[in-house]
């Protein structure tokens, strides 16, 4: 059965109805056609689902809908400002940050994640807080280049 649901999700109110065990991943690809978040495992290993809630990455496919009631979502459709991509984007797209490009969405979410968290104050430090985001494609210098040129 249904319950109702009201959140934020890029700046905009949305009342919603949905199944207690829908997903946020699903939430947002299936019901509100947001699609820039990815779903490579759906269960908790890759990253590529990765959006903010309250300002905290969280990986969406772990995260039950329902429970996100009142909170503020932030997806990568969210991030660039009108026709002025976010300087995260930028800087990947500056510094080949992918190749194929499934994992970028959940990459760039992580990557400024990590800079306003305060986990950027080495390449090592910024490896350890994306490793949680798999680039099958091996851009993770790249990745790292590009959150390293952001934060200076
Ligand atoms: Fe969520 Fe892989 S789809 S971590």
């Amino acid at each position: 059965e249904k319950m109702p649901l009201k959140l934020e999700i890029n700046g905009k109110k949305h009342k919603l109805s949905v199944e207690p065990r829908t997903t946020l991943l699903d939430l947002l690809r299936e019901q509100l056609n947001l699609t820039g978040t990815k779903k490579g495992c759906d269960y908790g290993q890759c990253g590529a689902c990765t959006v903010h809630v309250d300002g905290q990455r969280v990986n969406s496919c772990l995260t039950l809908a329902i429970m996100q009631e009142g909170k503020k979502i932030t997806t990568i459709e969210g991030l660039a400002n009108g026709d002025k991509l976010h300087p995260m984007q930028e800087a990947f797209v500056k510094h080949d940050g992918f190749q194929c490009g499934y994992c970028t969405p959940g990459q760039i979410m992580s990557a400024v994640a990590c800079i306003r968290e305060g986990h950027a104050g080495s390449e090592g430090e910024i490896r350890e807080f994306m490793s949680g985001n798999i680039c099958r494609c091996g851009a993770y210098p790249n990745i790292v280049a590009a959150i390293q040129e952001v934060k200076n």
